[in-house]
């Protein structure tokens, strides 16, 4: 039998979950995923976000219950396409609505951690081609400084691009998300503007504001090993993939240079040390075939437990890629870890494992600041539509209810007290 034992957690630690405008709001009727949602043929099951989880007129009962389920802290996105609906002109009135939004927080003891893009494109900006576009850089800049000062005063953490690696593989390499791409050169080009973007939009956000915000990126790093260990062909493509995915924006930022395989090492004005905290987030171990196409799934083993995405699950990769954060500067917060599932005790073993795997990193020396599961509520899953199941609640067909799952209670108890218990881990764990 297995001996546990309680697991603490630093006083000051954030615990709570991760949403994306896009994925929760509902109507965001003015951005590329809309557009490409309503051209058909691209999502499953034909789904549209729709109404999503109406998150823009319910956040204030949304924030309530997540203070009953002992949050301190939630990471949402504010929408660009809203607030700059065409190209220069502001739209106060989403301001406002997003100051009423942070104000909600407060009020409901929440950190506000807003992120400045998560996946969607102002249309007026795919029309110039998006990301790969240079004018990108100046013009997510422009938004970020503009938005920092109208809610400075309410915002202490800020990211700035979700996963800028994702969306190079997904919508430049893979072909899963818009413009559906599949051009390593533009996903070069596209690489090396989301660098640029990152430091310009973190000066920005820093210059814009006298309230002292904290900025950082957000990096999904899966953990990637060749799929036949032994062919040198797979550990050469486990190499680049990784480059790719986990250490080329991370050490662009830790050096301000424009490095492989984007670049040679061209430095960017104001990019070194852009970074008060690295936003981490962590699914899944890919295994890399050098004569298959990427697999979002990452090719688990056969006797791997597997998600309802396929995804393996894998917190020893957790563990690993947070060890190895440890040779930067900035503390970590943990921005998105989760998975979906239909069954919730499968989630709550999950989530245990993860949290143990994290406080080993964190034992061993890697400052980490807070854990942001994602996510809340069952939302609109990007190019899967509403056939994934990754909310701690979930949601009513027709109503839009919420009902917290067990694991939402389990969560609860662990920020509550601040640690995991070792009764915790004998219940679920066994
Ligand atoms: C991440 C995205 C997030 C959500 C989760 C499941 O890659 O940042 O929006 O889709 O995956």
């Amino acid at each position: 039998m297995t001996t546990y034992t309680d697991l603490r957690f630093p006083q000051g630690f954030l615990w709570g979950c991760g949403t994306a405008a896009h994925q929760v709001e509902g109507n965001n009727t003015n951005n590329n995923w809309w557009e490409w949602e309503q051209e058909g043929g691209h999502i499953k099951g034909g789904d549209v976000s729709g109404l999503a989880c109406d998150h823009y007129n319910r956040f204030d009962s949304d924030f309530a219950l997540a203070q009953e389920l002992g949050h301190n802290a939630h990471r949402l996105s504010v929408e660009w396409s809203r607030i700059e609906p065409e190209e220069g002109r502001w739209d106060m009135k989403e301001v406002d609505h997003y100051r009423k939004v942070m104000e909600s927080l407060h009020r409901h003891g929440l950190v506000p951690m807003v992120t400045l893009h998560h996946f969607t494109n102002p249309i007026w900006l795919e029309r110039m081609g998006g990301w790969s576009n240079p004018r990108s850089v100046d013009l997510i800049a422009r938004f970020s400084g503009f938005i920092a000062k109208e809610l400075g005063d309410l915002v202490p953490y800020w990211f700035t691009i979700n996963e800028p690696m994702v969306i190079v593989v997904a919508s430049y390499i893979a072909a899963e998300h818009p413009p559906r791409q599949q051009d390593w050169s533009a996903a070069m080009t596209v690489s090396r503007h989301l660098l640029q973007a990152h430091g310009a939009m973190y000066r920005a956000v820093k210059e814009s504001t006298t309230h002292n915000p904290l900025v950082g990126p957000v990096h999904n790093m899966p953990y990637i090993e060749p799929y036949d260990p032994d062919s040198e062909h797979d550990r050469n493509a486990a190499a680049l993939a990784d480059l790719l995915m986990n250490e080329y924006f991370l050490a662009g930022i830790d050096t301000g240079t424009v490095g492989p395989p984007a670049g040679q090492g061209e430095e960017v004005a104001g990019l070194k040390g852009a970074w008060d905290f690295i936003g981490m987030n962590y699914y899944s171990r890919h295994r890399m075939a050098h004569d298959r196409p990427i697999d979002p799934a990452g090719l688990p083993p056969p006797d791997a437990e597997l998600t309802e995405m396929g995804y393996e699950v894998f917190p020893e990769g957790f563990y690993r890629q947070l060890a190895r954060l440890k040779k930067y500067a900035p503390p970590v917060f943990v921005t998105e870890n989760g998975l979906s599932t239909k069954d919730d005790s499968q989630r709550c073993r999950h989530l245990l494992r993860h949290l143990a795997a994290l406080h080993r990193a964190m034992q061993e020396g890697t400052d980490i600041r807070g854990y942001l599961h994602w996510t809340m509520v069952d939302n609109f899953e990007w190019a899967e539509g509403y056939q994934q199941w990754f909310g701690m609640v979930a949601m009513e067909p027709g109503t839009l209810k919420r009902l917290p799952r067990p694991s939402a209670y389990l969560f609860r108890d662990i920020a509550r007290r601040n640690a995991v218990t070792a009764a915790m881990l004998r219940e679920h764990l066994g």
